[in-house]
């Protein structure tokens, strides 16, 4: 019996009728050319062009593919086993591949579809999402001088495991385009979709035209308005994001300025970014004040923490900030147990509690010994939201608070460099900065991954007073609305 997967597992979303038909009049260009979709759900790119082939895993869509184009082939199946396995070359290809991200693409499938991709030359991690390699592997299909069109996810403007893919259609293909639309084109979807196109299988090119608009409209080319972005700047200046390319040059000459000024210093040139502890059961282990005093758990076993990046509105965490947690009766105080620690009672009847009994059942408590000693806990300098609304958040730590993953550890290493660095914290620069580094999560969020973090630029305030504010102000403000932040 074959098992349906849901329509996230199978990165099943169906393309609007105008993208699909601006996509396939571009990638065929004469009645002869065979047409690869090597994800065609329910047919719809090949019902544009008959002299097509279609791969759908899904048996129930790959039947609704067979009979809604008659005159294309549809195998069902996994497209890499049959990419292994067929001697065929195409003119064109065009679709829209799965996104799959990496928790849900594996075993068989992953492994073959990085295998394929490796022996075509574009190396992949465990941690690419499903649609990267799906354009390589479709890449290798095509005839010398053939062409395709996509559609793609924001991410390849952003995501390290997008570098492969792009690495190798800049060294497989003349002529590589992005377009990156701002309104959505799957409304329902948390993610932003963009276009790529790119003809010349064969040949080779050291830029990316790079085209920003902000709403898919129809035409049977990609739009003439295209910035060169040159492959060497891609990689050296913005750490292989296309991302900053978003922002007009003179906007983006601006923040460089300062990333390559002596006085401008990536946060991680002084700090370390971390994540919190995972507590494994956030509600047994952080107890409320009432409680702590209700199960006579001793003063030395409870820690206070940062739970949410909601506790992150201040600009430090003091003692008097502790209290006031402490006076509502929230429940911020982890139960710091160790492991071989001789345990009172008092603690031991907490232990066992029902709540206690189920907590041990969870996955991180059964896997670590013993299950109640929450590993990883530390105490950082500061916090920083790992997820954040208008901006990242900052916030100093002189309380000795520990936090969980859901926020950022922010341990300094040079005391004198942040001392003369971390002022310029909330200034345009540095607000550009984490929309630069940072990327958008969906929902007008931008998230922090500790990596990205890790590259925030800082500079002293006299040399950021130096700052074309407005420039920046601007910036700033394209890139939100690129987040959708504010609706
Ligand atoms: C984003 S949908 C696109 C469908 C169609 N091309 C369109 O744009 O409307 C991706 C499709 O890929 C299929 N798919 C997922 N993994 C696959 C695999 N390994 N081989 C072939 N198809 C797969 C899904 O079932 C889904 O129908």
């Amino acid at each position: 019996m074959t098992v349906r997967l849901s329509q996230k597992e199978a990165g099943a979303y169906y393309t609007p009728n105008m993208v699909v038909a601006a996509l396939v009049s571009w990638a065929v260009r004469r009645d002869g050319d065979r047409m690869l979709d090597p994800s065609c759900g329910d047919g719809r790119f090949l019902v544009e062009h008959s002299n097509s082939v279609g791969i759908e895993q899904d048996p129930v869509s790959a039947h609704v593919a067979i009979d809604r184009a008659p005159g294309a082939l549809v195998h069902e199946g996994d497209f890499f086993q049959w990419a292994e396995a067929t001697a065929e070359r195409f003119e064109c290809a065009a679709g829209n591949p799965p996104f799959i991200r990496y928790q849900t693409f594996k075993g068989a499938v992953r492994a073959r579809a990085l295998a394929f991709c490796s022996a075509h030359g574009a190396m992949f991690n465990g941690l690419a999402s499903s649609w990267a390699p799906f354009l390589v592997a479709t890449a290798a299909l095509l005839k010398p001088g053939g062409r395709m069109a996509f559609v793609v996810p924001a991410e390849i403007g952003h995501a390290p495991y997008a570098s492969p893919l792009i690495e190798y259609l800049v060294a497989h293909f003349k002529r590589v385009q992005i377009v990156a639309v701002r309104e959505k084109l799957f409304p329902d979807l948390s993610e932003d979709c963009w276009l790529l196109y790119a003809e010349g299988f064969g040949g080779k090119t050291d830029h990316i035209a790079f085209t920003v608009c902000d709403r898919f409209e129809w035409s049977t080319r990609p739009p003439k308005q295209a910035e060169k972005v040159a492959v060497g700047e891609w990689r050296d200046s913005w750490n292989r994001r296309l991302r900053p390319y978003l922002l007009p040059a003179a906007i983006r000459d601006a923040y460089r300025a300062f990333a390559d000024d002596v006085g401008g210093h990536r946060l991680s040139s002084f700090a370390s970014v971390g994540i919190g502890y995972v507590s494994g059961d956030n509600r047994f282990f952080h107890l409320r004040p009432s409680e702590a005093q209700r199960w006579k758990i001793p003063a030395s076993h409870l820690h206070p923490t940062v739970r949410t990046g909601r506790m992150l509105a201040q600009r430090a965490i003091t003692p008097t900030t502790v209290a006031a947690w402490q006076r509502a009766d929230e429940p911020v105080m982890l139960l710091r147990l160790q492991r071989g620690q001789e345990l009172s009672a008092s603690v031991r009847r907490y232990l066992d509690s029902s709540a206690g009994q189920e907590a041990r059942q969870g996955y991180k408590c059964r896997n670590r010994d013993p299950w109640y000693a929450v590993p990883d806990v530390q105490v950082p300098d500061f916090f920083m939201s790992y997820m954040s609304g208008r901006s990242a958040s900052l916030v100093q730590n002189t309380a000795g608070a520990t936090c969980t993953n859901t926020v950022h550890s922010v341990r300094v290493r040079d005391r004198a460099l942040a001392a003369k660095l971390l002022p310029s914290w909330g200034t345009p620069l540095s607000q550009l900065s984490c929309e630069l580094e940072g990327h958008p999560l969906g929902g007008g969020m931008l998230k922090l991954e500790p990596r990205e973090a890790g590259r925030l630029l800082f500079t002293p305030p006299p040399l950021a007073k130096k700052v074309n504010m407005p420039i920046l102000e601007e910036g700033i403000s394209i890139m939100q609305r690129w987040r959708h932040y504010g609706g």
